[in-house]
């Protein structure tokens, strides 16, 4: 018995969900299991570029105060995601020349990450999203094809300057395991720790699907980026299916979960898990992968399915 929140707190770690605004003001199941069952919030959508400045300097943080408010008032800490990333970035941003972008960007994180900075649920941001390709090259997004590689050391810089005491995090996906992305991440955040460039931590987003495997090695991977001396964090944890889902695949998405909370559990520096979303009901997976879904702990009636155990009995010590 107890909660999700419950187990991991005697570990010393958070579980988290990606939270969205819709459904947490108007739902009442969906706001009792965010509340009792997690005690760490990340903002799905809410603090993105395009929600927070969707025009120039035309600040709104309605939705984000929301969730950050929901958090404060149930005792959990709340992840800020995020500040720089080539997506939900809105197109005014995006045609700006390099001195200009590289003010937009100041201004930007100096104003998100400084709304928050005396607010002591707001530990951590992700600061730069998804800046690497598949073969480990630098993504070519408007943001390096403008102002070059530096924008990273740049957007961290600015996010220190904006709030000293939160955690920075850069973040991104397909680098759970050790490959050739996750290789080229290690190399970057230890390059730029040598330049005294502010990375405080590492996210592993752990997007991951029953026909693709378990990636490669995630414990040694996340213990590999410890010992750079970062905080590591698997921050948008799902594990989605082909439909209809099979019992075999039902037990391996069991098996994945279990394993990607016990490497957490098993790395110190690790900080704990964030699930991308709580309910099948709302997951991004069926509207990004035609024909698959059924990714997270709840059913779309917010009943827990079984893989809910599973969590729970990784949490608990099992
Ligand atoms: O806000 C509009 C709404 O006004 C409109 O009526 C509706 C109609 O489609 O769209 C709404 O915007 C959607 C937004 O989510 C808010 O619900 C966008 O279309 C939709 O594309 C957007 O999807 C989000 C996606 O990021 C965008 O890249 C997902 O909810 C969100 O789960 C997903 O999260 C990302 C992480 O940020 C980064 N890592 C990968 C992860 C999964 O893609």
């Amino acid at each position: 018995d107890g909660t999700l929140r419950d187990h991991a707190a005697e570990r010393g770690k958070f579980i988290g969900a990606a939270l969205a605004t819709g459904p947490l003001s108007n739902e009442a199941p969906y706001s009792t299991i965010a509340r009792t069952e997690f005690n760490q919030v990340t903002p799905e959508n809410a603090l993105k570029w395009d929600a927070t400045e969707p025009n120039d300097n035309q600040y709104s943080f309605s939705g984000a105060d929301q969730i950050v408010n929901f958090a404060v008032a149930n005792n959990q800490i709340v992840h800020g995601h995020t500040l720089v990333w080539h997506s939900q970035t809105p197109g005014w941003v995006q045609g700006l020349n390099a001195t200009a972008m590289r003010a937009a960007m100041q201004d930007h994180i100096t104003t998100v990450v400084g709304r928050y900075a005396n607010n002591a649920a707001v530990r951590s941001w992700d600061v730069v999203n998804e800046a690497f390709e598949e073969n480990g090259s630098m993504r070519q997004s408007f943001w390096l094809n403008t102002m070059g590689q530096t924008y990273i050391a740049d957007a961290f810089r600015f996010a220190r300057a904006a709030d000293p005491d939160a955690r920075l995090c850069i973040n991104d996906f397909n680098v759970e395991g050790i490959n050739a992305k996750s290789t080229a991440m290690f190399n970057l955040v230890q390059s730029l720790r040598a330049q005294n460039v502010p990375v405080d931590c590492v996210g592993f987003q752990g997007h991951l699907a029953v026909q693709f495997g378990f990636p490669n090695q995630v414990q040694q991977n996340l213990q590999r980026f410890a010992d750079l001396g970062v905080q590591v964090r698997i921050t948008e944890l799902d594990v989605r299916i082909p439909l209809p889902a099979d019992d075999t695949e039902l037990a391996t998405q069991n098996t994945y979960y279990t394993n990607m909370i016990s490497a957490c559990n098993n790395v110190t520096a690790c900080a704990g898990v964030t699930i991308w979303g709580f309910t099948d009901k709302y997951s991004w997976v069926p509207d990004t992968f035609s024909g698959q879904g059924q990714a997270l702990l709840w059913d779309t009636n917010y009943v827990a399915k079984p893989v809910y155990n599973a969590v729970h009995t990784a949490l608990d010590g099992g």
